[in-house]
C-alpha cells in the first residue's frame, strides 16, 4: 500500500471513529435554553444525542450542576435511557442565582461523552425589595397617554453584572440609556394577572455605563385595563411598574436599584395605545412635566417567573405592493395575512399625520375591507415632528392584517410589515406533490403563529383575540407538529387551572375575561383534559400532567354534577360550531350528542392520567363512570345498526373517535359516515368539533381514500376552497368569502382562525407518515407509515422531537417504484411500514433507504 493510500485509510478510520462517537447537544432546562427565571425547585434537564452510528441508545447519564466553579450536585451515574426531563434532586437552589450544568452520557456501543458547552439557568426570586409604583399625576379620563416611569442610577464602582427583574400592571417596555431592555414585546404577557403575574429577568450589564444611567419604563393599558373581551379594566384601573435591578460590582459588593417613591412619572410621545384599537404617537411631544409617583403596598404573592419565551419580532415583509383601489384609496398589500404591525420611515412637516388602518382582505371590487374587525379600530396614527427623517413603529398593539389603508401627505419610505408572535422554536415542515395542499400547510402554519401571541387566541384581528378553549383543544395536536409548544401550553394551562371555577367548570376563554357565567361548554372546557394529555404524550411531560391532574378531574366532576342519570343533557353549549348550513340542507348535530361524547372523552383522559400517575383508585372510579356514560349514550342516541341520532358526519365522528360504540357496530357507523360524505359529493359538513377528528377517524376505520377525497376537494365546503380563493391563512368559516366573492356575515368572519387547520396533524401522520407508536410518549418509539393516495407522487416532512429530527422523504418513481428515505433520531427506535411491502421493519436510530415495487 502506498503512503498516500494508508494515510487516507487512517483519516477514514479516524473519521468513522469520530462520527461514531456520541455527542451531547442542545441542553435545555425546563424546556428552555439558558432560562433566566425558574420557579420550580427541582428544575428538569433535557438533552439530545447525535452520532453517525446506527442503533444508538443511551444507557446511562450523569448530570452535574455547578454554582460558579463549585459543584452543587451530581446525579451520579444513573442507569436510564431517558434524556428528557431528568429532575434536579440536590440541595435547595438559591433564588436569583445562576447555575450551570453539564451532562455525561454512556451509550450501548461502549462510548461515553460529555456536553462540551455548559448550559445555564437562573432561579427566580421569591422576595421583592422593589415597590409597586403608579403615576403620580391625574390621568385623563379617556384616550389616556401611556405613562412613563423613570429614575437614574449612578454606579459607585465598576459593574461586573446587572440583572433586572421587571413586571407591570399593563404592558411595559423598559429602556436603559435609550436602549430597549430585551427583545420581548407585549411583556409581561397575558395571564390571569390577579392570580399569576409574570415578571421577566434581563441581563442588563451591557446597557449600563459609568456615570449616570437613565432608566425608563413605559406602560400601556394592554390586556390589564384596556378594552378586551367586550369590556375594560378587567384586572385593574391603574397602570404600574415593579422594577428591581441587582448590581454586582467587580469587588464583589452589591447594590439594588428598585422602583420606589424616588421615581418620576409623566407622559410622552405615545398618546394612546390599545390592543384592539391601535397606537397613536406624536413625535412633537417631549416629556418635560415630570411628576412624582404613588407607591402602593399590595401583596406580591401573585408574581411568577416567566416559563415560555416572550412575543418577539419575527418575519419582516418588505416586498410590498402599493395599490390604488377602485375607490381611489392608497392601500398596501404585504402578500401575507399576519399578526404584527407596520414600521416605516417618514419625512414631512411638523403635525403631518400618517394614518394606517389594517384589514385582512379586499372586497369583491378590490376595495379595502375591515368591517369584519367589528369594533376593533386597528388604526395606528403617527404625527411627525417635522425634524428630518423619522422612524415609527408601534410598541403596545398588534393587528391581524395583510392590507393597510394609508392616509397621509407625508413621504413614507422603508415600509415593512413585521410579524410578532411567541418566540417558540419551529419543529415541523411538510411538503408534498400537490401545490394546493402545500399552500394549505403554509396557511396552517401562519394561522398558528399569528394566533400564538403569548396565549392561543381564536383570531388576531377583530375585537376578540381571546384564549378560546375550544379552538385550542381542537388544534393542539397539529400545533405540536409545527412548533415546540410545551412551555407555551404549560403557561396557559396554569392560567386555565387558576381561572377554573370552584365547581370545576372551565371558562370559555383563558385567561377568563368574560366572567364566570361564560363557562362550561362541551368541547371547549375539555381543553382542561385534552391539552395536558397531549402535552404528556408528545413531550413526555409527566410533571405537567401531575400539576394539571386536579384541574382535569375537577372538570369531569363538574360534568358529572350536571349529568343526572349519567347523561350530560343540561346547559347551553357551542356545539359543532360553524358547521355546514345551506338554504335547504344543514348538518346540525344535536348538541347533547356532543356533550355526552366529550363527557366520555374527558373521563377517559382522566383515567389515562390516573394510570400514568399511579392513582389506582381513580382509575377504577372513573372507569366505572365511563362505562355508564357510554351505555347511556348508546341507549339514547344509537340504533342497533350503528345509526346515530342527527345522522351527521360530526355525530359519527365523535362517537367513533371517542369509542362510544360497542366494537361490533363501529364498522357500520364508519360506513354511515363514509356514505354521508359521498352523499354530499365528497364534501365535509363538520364544524369546530367534527372537523379536527374527521380525517383521522376515516383513516382509523379504513377510509383513507375518503380522507384523501376530502383533502383534495376544492369546492365549498372544503379545506382547499379558501386556498382556491387566495387565502394565506385558515378561515374561521368554510365560506368566509362566498363563491361570488361576497363575504359572510360581518359578525363572525375572521380570515385567520386556526381551528380548521387541524387537518395538519393528519397530513404529517398519513401523507408523510410520521407517527408515534401507541403507548409511547415523546416520540421515543416512532412509527413511520405513509399512506398513499390522492395521486400524491412525493411527500417530504420532518419533525424535531425532543430526541432529535424525525424525517421522511418519499417519492413514486416512474409510477411504479416507491422510494423512501427515513431518519430516526438517536435514543429512539422505530417501526417502518413501507407501502407495497408486507409487514414492518424494526429499526434503531440512523438513516435508512427503501425501495419497493408498487
Ligand atoms: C370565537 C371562536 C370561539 C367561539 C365560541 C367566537 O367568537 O372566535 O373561535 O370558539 O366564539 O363559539
Amino acid at each position: 500500500m502506498n503512503k498516500r493510500l494508508s494515510l487516507l485509510f487512517v483519516a477514514q478510520a479516524l473519521y468513522f471513529q469520530l462520527s461514531a462517537q456520541v455527542q451531547v447537544k442542545q441542553l435545555l432546562t425546563e424546556g428552555l435554553k439558558d432560562p433566566q427565571s425558574i420557579d420550580n425547585v427541582h428544575p428538569r434537564f433535557s438533552w439530545k444525542l447525535s452520532t453517525e452510528q446506527k442503533n444508538t441508545l443511551q444507557l446511562a447519564y450523569e448530570i452535574t450542576v455547578m454554582d460558579g466553579k463549585k459543584a452543587t450536585w451530581s446525579s451520579g451515574k444513573v442507569a436510564s435511557d431517558e434524556s428528557l426531563h431528568a429532575p434536579y434532586d440536590g440541595p435547595v437552589l438559591t433564588p436569583g442565582r445562576q447555575y450551570s450544568w453539564k451532562v455525561k452520557v454512556w451509550d450501548n456501543h461502549g462510548h461515553s461523552a460529555a456536553s462540551t458547552e455548559p448550559a445555564y439557568f437562573r432561579m427566580g426570586i421569591t422576595e421583592w425589595k422593589a415597590k409597586w409604583i403608579e403615576p403620580g399625576y391625574q390621568e385623563a379620563a379617556t384616550n389616556r397617554p401611556c405613562p412613563i416611569f423613570k429614575t437614574s442610577f449612578h454606579p459607585g464602582k465598576k459593574v461586573a453584572a446587572a440583572i433586572a427583574y421587571i413586571t407591570s400592571h399593563g404592558l411595559y417596555e423598559a429602556q436603559i440609556n435609550g436602549k430597549k431592555v430585551g427583545d420581548g414585546f407585549l411583556t409581561p404577557g397575558f395571564t390571569s394577572y390577579n392570580k399569576r403575574l409574570q415578571y421577566q429577568v434581563y441581563d442588563v450589564t451591557n446597557l449600563l455605563q459609568p456615570g449616570d444611567n437613565d432608566i425608563q419604563v413605559t406602560v400601556a393599558s394592554g390586556w390589564y385595563r384596556g378594552t378586551i373581551g367586550w369590556g375594560t379594566d378587567k384586572y385593574g384601573k391603574t397602570l404600574g411598574v415593579l422594577y428591581q435591578m441587582e448590581v454586582t460590582y467587580t469587588d464583589g459588593t452589591k447594590e439594588t436599584v428598585i422602583s420606589d417613591g424616588n421615581w418620576k412619572s409623566g407622559t410622552g410621545k405615545i398618546t394612546y395605545a390599545e390592543i384592539y384599537n391601535g397606537e397613536w404617537q406624536d413625535n412633537r411631544i417631549e416629556t418635560t412635566n415630570w411628576s412624582g409617583v404613588k407607591v402602593i403596598d399590595i401583596p406580591m404573592n401573585n408574581l411568577v417567573a416567566s416559563m415560555t419565551p416572550p412575543v418577539t419580532k419575527q418575519e419582516v415583509f418588505s416586498n410590498i405592493k402599493r395599490i390604488k383601489t377602485p375607490a381611489g384609496e392608497d392601500v398596501i398589500d404585504f402578500g401575507q395575512n399576519l399578526s404584527g404591525f407596520v414600521h416605516f420611515k417618514a419625512s414631512g412637516h411638523a403635525g403631518d399625520s400618517i394614518i394606517l388602518e389594517h384589514g385582512e382582505i379586499l372586497d369583491k371590487k378590490g376595495n379595502f375591507y375591515n368591517a369584519n374587525l367589528r369594533t376593533a379600530a386597528a388604526t395606528d396614527i403617527f404625527v411627525l415632528s417635522g425634524k428630518g427623517e423619522e422612524y415609527f413603529e408601534p410598541h403596545f398593539t398588534f393587528h391581524g392584517f395583510r392590507y393597510v389603508r394609508v392616509k397621509t401627505k407625508a413621504k413614507m419610505t422603508n415600509i415593512e410589515a413585521v410579524a410578532t408572535y411567541s418566540n417558540i422554536p419551529a419543529t415541523g415542515m411538510f411538503e408534498c406533490s400537490n401545490q394546493m395542499v402545500n399552500q394549505l400547510q403554509h396557511n396552517i402554519q401562519w394561522s398558528q403563529v399569528d394566533n400564538f401571541v403569548d396565549i392561543p387566541t381564536d383570531c388576531p384581528q377583530r375585537d376578540e383575540r381571546l384564549g378560546w378553549t375550544g379552538d385550542a383543544q381542537a388544534f393542539v395536536q397539529t400545533a405540536t407538529f409545527n412548533r415546540e409548544v410545551n412551555t407555551f401550553f404549560t403557561k396557559w394551562l396554569r392560567d386555565l387551572a387558576a381561572d377554573q371555577l370552584k365547581n370545576g367548570s372551565v371558562p370559555f376563554v383563558i385567561p377568563n375575561v368574560l366572567g364566570d357565567d361564560a363557562s362550561g361548554s362541551a368541547g371547549w372546557g375539555d381543553a382542561a383534559t385534552v391539552v395536558p394529555w397531549t402535552m404528556y404524550e408528545v413531550y413526555s411531560d409527566k410533571r405537567l400532567l401531575e400539576n394539571q391532574y386536579p384541574s382535569m378531574k375537577a372538570w369531569v366532576d363538574f360534568i358529572q354534577l350536571n349529568s343526572p342519570k349519567n347523561m350530560w343533557a343540561t346547559g347551553s353549549h357551542f356545539g359543532d360550531w360553524l358547521s355546514y348550513k345551506s338554504e335547504n340542507r344543514s348538518a346540525d348535530t344535536y348538541t347533547y350528542i356532543t356533550t355526552q361524547c366529550y363527557y366520555a372523552l374527558s373521563t377517559q383522559l382522566v383515567i389515562n392520567a390516573a394510570r400514568v400517575l399511579g392513582k389506582q383508585d381513580d382509575v377504577e372510579k372513573y372507569s366505572s363512570l365511563l362505562k355508564k356514560i357510554k351505555d347511556a349514550f348508546c341507549a339514547e342516541y344509537v340504533t342497533p345498526n350503528g345509526r346515530i341520532m342527527s345522522n351527521t358526519q360530526t355525530s359519527y365522528v365523535l362517537a367513533l373517535a371517542f369509542d362510544m360504540l360497542p366494537e361490533n357496530i363501529r364498522p357500520m357507523a364508519a360506513k354511515h359516515l363514509a356514505d354521508d360524505i359521498a352523499g354530499y359529493n365528497n364534501h365535509l359538513t363538520t364544524g369546530f368539533l367534527g372537523t379536527y377528528l374527521l380525517s383521522n377517524t376515516l383513516t382509523r376505520f379504513g377510509y383513507t381514500d375518503v380522507a384523501y377525497k376530502l383533502l383534495l376537494q376544492d369546492t365549498y365546503p372544503s379545506w382547499l376552497y379558501p386556498v382556491k380563493m387566495g387565502a394565506t391563512t385558515i378561515w374561521e368559516r368554510w365560506d368566509g368569502m362566498k363563491t361570488d366573492s361576497t363575504f359572510q356575515t360581518i359578525e363572525m368572519n375572521s380570515f385567520n382562525h386556526y381551528a380548521y387547520g387541524a387537518i395538519g396533524d393528519w397530513m404529517y401522520k398519513n401523507i408523510a407518515g410520521i407517527n408515534m407508536d401507541e403507548g409511547s410518549t415523546g416520540f421515543k418509539k416512532i412509527k413511520i407509515m405513509p399512506r398513499l393516495g390522492g395521486n400524491m407522487t412525493y411527500a417530504k416532512a420532518s419533525y424535531e422531537s425532543g430526541y432529535g429530527k424525525i424525517a421522511v422523504d418519499w417519492k413514486i418513481k416512474d409510477g411504479k417504484t416507491f422510494v423512501m428515505d427515513v431518519e430516526i433520531p438517536v435514543n429512539t427506535t422505530a417501526e417502518v411500514y413501507v407501502p407495497g411491502k408486507e409487514g414492518k421493519e424494526a429499526v434503531g436510530s440512523g438513516k435508512y433507504h427503501y425501495e419497493t415495487k408498487l
